[in-house]
């Protein structure tokens, strides 16, 4: 059939939402809907100059190139489409089922509606649903590798999927009249309240008589290595100094992530990148130490603040990106005088 002909049958996400409220309100705030909208990928592609960065981030583009449905990204037809799905390190394979007006979906069990078919697919259950995009070497640079990380950690091997941490289920209707059903999965991919980030993390410190602050850093929640995604994602470690009245008088950071670099040793973003000169990212059950040297004071607080930042200062700095994000992940904090040496952790007071 010729291209131009062909019924292709991909609905915006506001008409799914006309029924499926709850996974549109879900969705519409989550990265997924941004995938091409997002002002740092668009920044990205321009500097990239790379035709194919659309296949994970605009998929419906492959089936559709001038629908105005492609303009929302990953949404809700590309994974409720996606068939034959098979992860590789080379960016996985899938197909988009968009000759039928079948949705496919993780029951199996539903009766067929006027507006669509019911699609039975376990796939939606499993990992490699998301691993198809999820994990990228190309050229032997490690870029996503969540997929890859997962598949030899202890998630994998314990049989928790992606969906079972970034899927999280609910009580309700799955339709505008439908039955209210148990196990229906959250579509904001960060956790019900965004809350994965801040649940990730626990920290311990130790303070000595000498300044000598040791922070340690355990990945006790994620089924991947911290920070996951894009290689210049940063978690950063912030220590500072308080004086009795609360001013600072000293601060240190530290940034942990992959570091990738070109053919000269220079860091660069991963389009331009060779190899990988560093990796600090704290593994899936495992920690990370630093040390820190604190000017000692007889009275005030030593604060830990450990952040997750969007991109690491040189990426930012060579991309022009001034407003990048931060979110807070967890803290700790430590009150001088008296006996040494001093320990506290995260989630305690
Ligand atoms: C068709 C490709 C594709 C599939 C399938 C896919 N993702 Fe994504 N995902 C992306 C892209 C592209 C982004 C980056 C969007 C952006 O920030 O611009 C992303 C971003 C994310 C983020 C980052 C969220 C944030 O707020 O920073 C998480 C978490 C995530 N995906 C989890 C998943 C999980 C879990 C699945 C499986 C249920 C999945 N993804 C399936 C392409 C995909
Ligand atoms: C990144 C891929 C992805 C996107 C985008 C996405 N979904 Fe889903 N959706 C899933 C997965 C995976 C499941 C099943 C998860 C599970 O049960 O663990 C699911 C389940 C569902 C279900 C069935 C729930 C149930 O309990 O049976 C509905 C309905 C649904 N999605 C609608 C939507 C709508 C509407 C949109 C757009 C606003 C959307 N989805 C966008 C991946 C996605
Ligand atoms: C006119 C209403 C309506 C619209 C519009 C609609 N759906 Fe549905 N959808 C339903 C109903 C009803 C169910 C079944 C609910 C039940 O039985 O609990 C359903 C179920 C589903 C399921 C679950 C399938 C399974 O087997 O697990 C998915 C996935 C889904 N819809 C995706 C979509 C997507 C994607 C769109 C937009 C392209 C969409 N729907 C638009 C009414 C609608
Ligand atoms: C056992 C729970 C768990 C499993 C399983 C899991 N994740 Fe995560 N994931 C997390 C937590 C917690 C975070 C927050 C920490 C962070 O941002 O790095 C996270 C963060 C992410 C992020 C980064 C979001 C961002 O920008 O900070 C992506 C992308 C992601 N996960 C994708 C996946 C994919 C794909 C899979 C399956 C192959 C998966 N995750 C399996 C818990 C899990
Ligand atoms: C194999 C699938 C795949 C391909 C191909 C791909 N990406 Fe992505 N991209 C992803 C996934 C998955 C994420 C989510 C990771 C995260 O949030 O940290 C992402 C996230 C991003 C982000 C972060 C967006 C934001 O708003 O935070 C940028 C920038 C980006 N990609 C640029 C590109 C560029 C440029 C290309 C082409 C050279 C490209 N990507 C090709 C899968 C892909």
């Amino acid at each position: 059939m010729d291209a131009a002909e062909r019924k292709v049958w991909i609905t915006g996400s506001g008409r799914c939402g006309e029924c499926h409220e709850k996974m549109f309100d879900e969705w519409e705030t989550s990265a997924h809907a941004q995938s091409v909208s997002s002002p740092l990928y668009k920044t990205a592609v321009a500097s990239a100059k790379d035709a194919t960065c659309e296949r994970c981030h605009a998929p419906l583009a492959q089936v559709a190139p001038r629908d105005i449905v492609v303009t929302e990204g990953v949404t809700c037809d590309v994974c409720h489409t996606m068939r034959e799905i098979k992860p590789s390190v080379d960016g996985g394979s899938w197909q988009l089922a968009v000759d039928d007006m079948v949705k496919y979906g993780p029951r199996c069990d539903l009766k067929d509606h006027y507006f669509h078919r019911m699609g039975c697919s376990p796939e939606h259950k499993e990992a490699e649903l998301c691993g198809s995009c999820h994990w990228w070497e190309p050229k032997g640079v490690p870029v996503f590798t969540e997929y890859a990380d997962w598949k030899a950690g202890w998630a994998a091997k314990e049989g928790y999927p992606c969906q079972s941490c970034h899927m999280p289920k609910d009580k309700a209707a799955l339709a505008t009249g439908s039955p209210v059903r148990t196990g229906v999965p959250h579509h904001g991919l960060l956790g019900k309240a965004k809350d994965l980030r801040a649940t990730a993390l626990a920290l311990e410190m130790k303070l000595d008589a000498q300044g000598a602050l040791a922070v340690t850093l355990t990945n006790k929640l994620a089924g991947h290595a911290v920070p996951a995604g894009l290689p210049e994602r940063r978690i950063v470690v912030r220590a500072r100094l308080e004086d009795g009245s609360g001013t600072e008088t000293w601060h240190d950071e530290r940034a942990l992530g992959r570091t990738l670099v070109d053919a000269n040793n220079a860091e660069v973003p991963f389009w331009k990148a060779v190899r990988v000169a560093s990796d600090t990212r704290i593994a899936p059950r495992g920690s990370q130490s630093m040390t820190f040297t604190v000017p000692m004071a007889q009275a005030g607080s030593v604060e830990v603040d450990v952040v997750y930042r969007g991109l690491s200062d040189a990426i930012a700095k060579q991309l022009g990106v001034t407003d990048v994000e931060e979110q807070p992940m967890t803290k700790a904090s430590i009150k001088l005088g008296g006996g040494y040496p001093k320990t506290a952790k995260s989630g305690k007071k």
